[in-house]
């Protein structure tokens, strides 16, 4: 009995070894192992031998088949590796290859959307989150909350596409900028906040330079100490990095919006731009208004801070040298193909904005 079972260990172990693949290893496994396998039949045997040599018989078998099972196991384990390492060097991927051509590849990034990324890269680097409001405002957000009470001047320079009157006889409108995301930010949260709200905004102007819907990004820092100075820095900081250049030389112009006080206009010199001797207006700003904080239920001795408005559409044919703004919305394949952007072309401050 003892030799029947040293040969089918000799031979299984022999069949274990030999087996190439795990298909076969497999074969072998349910051979064995299997209901109707040698060593299930070996166990089988037991019932017909004396009572006093089944205990060691049915011993020896177990332990048969444990040394059976563990080879199996290693000879499994032994043939996975070899077909994950065999898998490995065939199946190589070189990421650093170039992407083929195929619609992936002529596929653009819109230059608003490029600046957009961009503008949102430098500003998170600064610790500013991205808020966001609706593109149909009520007007209380859009004009009189941000200190534009009715019949204010201020309302007719926006040229304002109103709604027709809801249900409750409001008129909603389609945001004249992106000013309003103030007021629901301060209503929503507690200072400190610093925020960008990047968005469209409507006004009912048409020409070379303007268009019925364009982009502005809004910046917001409300807290209790900070002043002029930070967003003169902020600004500064913003500009160096978006035209990526060392130094820009900027120009602040005492100006006037009803949700600031004071309020500036800002310019940046064209050499950022290549242009040496020409100034380049590129924002409105300003320390938020006292009635605007006190308009979103916050207390005014407290709180203070800075907001700031630029166009987007502005900053994307400054920087990128691009003349007529309608073309932006014009949905111009060839337009795209030739001043858009490679979809691999992700802004990083890191590494570079725009290569
Ligand atoms: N909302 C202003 C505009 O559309 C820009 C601005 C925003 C000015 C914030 C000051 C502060 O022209």
């Amino acid at each position: 009995m003892t030799s029947n079972v040293d040969a089918l260990e000799a031979t299984l172990l022999a069949e274990i070894s030999a087996a190439g693949d795990l298909a076969a290893i497999e074969a072998v496994r349910v051979s064995a192992l299997g209901k109707k396998g040698r060593v299930s039949e070996l166990m089988s045997t037991l019932g017909a031998l004396p009572p006093d040599a089944r205990k060691a018989f049915g011993q020896t078998v177990n332990a048969l088949k444990d040394r059976v099972t563990a080879a199996l196991g290693e000879r499994k384990d032994a043939l996975e590796a070899a077909a994950l390492a065999q898998r490995l060097a065939t199946e190589r991927a070189d990421v650093t290859l170039p992407v083929r051509s195929g619609p992936e590849a002529r596929g653009r990034i819109h230059p608003v959307s490029q600046v957009l990324d961009e503008v949102i890269e430098i500003f998170a680097g600064l610790g500013f989150a991205v808020a966001e409001g609706p593109d149909i405002e009520t007007d209380d957000n859009n004009f009189t909350k941000l200190n534009i009470p009715a019949e204010h001047p201020a309302r007719q320079d926006h040229d304002t596409f109103y709604l027709a009157p809801g249900p409750d006889g409001v008129r909603k409108v389609l945001r004249t900028h992106t000013s309003p995301v103030q007021i629901r930010t301060m209503l929503a949260q507690k200072p400190p906040i610093r925020i960008i709200a990047p968005g469209r905004v409507y006004r009912c102007d048409s020409d070379q330079t303007h268009t019925p819907m364009f982009h502005q990004v809004e910046g917001l820092v409300i807290d209790e100490t900070t002043h002029m100075g930070h967003l003169k820095w902020t600004l500064e900081a913003f500009a160096k990095a978006f035209f990526e250049v060392d130094e820009v030389k900027m120009r602040f112009r005492a100006s006037h919006f009803p949700f600031t006080e004071p309020s500036m206009e800002v310019d940046i010199g064209a050499e950022a731009i290549g242009k040496p001797g020409q100034w380049l207006e590129i924002l409105g700003c300003g320390m938020v208004h006292p009635n605007v904080i006190a308009n979103c239920g916050l207390d005014p001795e407290r709180y203070q801070g800075f907001a700031f408005g630029v166009g987007l559409d502005r900053l994307t044919m400054l920087k990128y040298g691009i003349p007529d703004l309608r073309q932006f919305f014009a949905g111009d394949i060839r337009w795209l193909s030739h001043y858009g952007f490679s979809v691999l072309d992700v802004p990083t401050t890191g590494g570079g904005l725009s290569n």
